[in-house]
């Protein structure tokens, strides 16, 4: 039993102006599993920071956003109390420098949106974390993937960082199924491919052993 479990999930939206905004493929079906996994097994208490998504689950304290800006206050606001925080929203790395409040018109054949980068909360709370704390990462990564996943896992302060090899074979992020190593600072595993579902149960066990407590 974990005195409180954070988890984020989603995507996060970005506006551009009253019509448009700048996103991601994530179904924020990884997130939903693993909180229902966790209240299914009676870990704890269970607060849910989720960017737009169909998929909610049940019985978890819901805090819906939609920006980067807006997930980290509210990551900051629960982290201290958090015990195991499990980082799976996929963060949109840029947001608009600008947000328009009229709707953009059509103009000239080329326009420049110009970006600018969101705060990475998982570095922030990385740097931040205490000791008795797990902190669990997702990488997404096309190339020279375990050099990449390992450099996250240290950059980031993580205990256990789930890498998905993104590929034709393995779309991770909008598919049913998935395929994924778990890497800790001491090795790394790789899981078969099997459903989201599955995977958080995977997740899970993991998170338990790192925690020296049965599953
Ligand atoms: N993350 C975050 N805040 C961001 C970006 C990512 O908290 N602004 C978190 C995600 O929730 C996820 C992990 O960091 O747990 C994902 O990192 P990823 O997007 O794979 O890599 P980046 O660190 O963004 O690096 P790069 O895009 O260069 O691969």
């Amino acid at each position: 039993m974990f005195r409180k479990i954070l988890i984020t999930s989603g995507p996060t939206v970005e506006p551009i102006d009253p019509v448009r905004f700048l996103s991601n493929r994530s179904s924020g079906k990884t997130g939903y599993h693993l909180a229902a996994e966790a209240r299914s097994r009676g870990l704890g208490p269970v607060t849910f920071i989720s960017g737009p998504t169909a998929l909610l689950p049940d019985e978890v304290e819901l805090v819906q956003v939609e920006t980067a800006q807006e997930m980290r206050a509210a990551v900051l606001e629960h982290f201290r109390r958090s015990e195991v925080i499990v980082m799976a929203a996929a963060v949109s790395d840029y947001r608009s420098v600008k947000y328009y409040p009229e709707k953009m018109k059509k103009g000239g054949e080329r326009i420049t949106l110009e970006l600018v980068k969101n705060p990475d909360i998982l570095l922030e709370i990385g740097a931040r974390k205490r000791k008795g704390q797990i902190l669990v990462g997702f990488a997404a990564e096309t190339e020279d993937i375990f050099v990449n996943a390992q450099k996250k896992l240290l950059a980031k302060n993580l205990d256990l960082l789930v890498l998905n090899e993104i590929s034709e074979a393995n779309p991770a992020f909008a598919g049913e199924d998935n395929q994924v190593f778990l890497l800790r600072p001491d090795g790394v595993r790789r899981l078969e491919k099997m459903s989201k579902e599955r995977l958080a149960a995977r997740i899970w066990d993991e998170i338990a052993r790192l925690a020296g407590r049965p599953a």
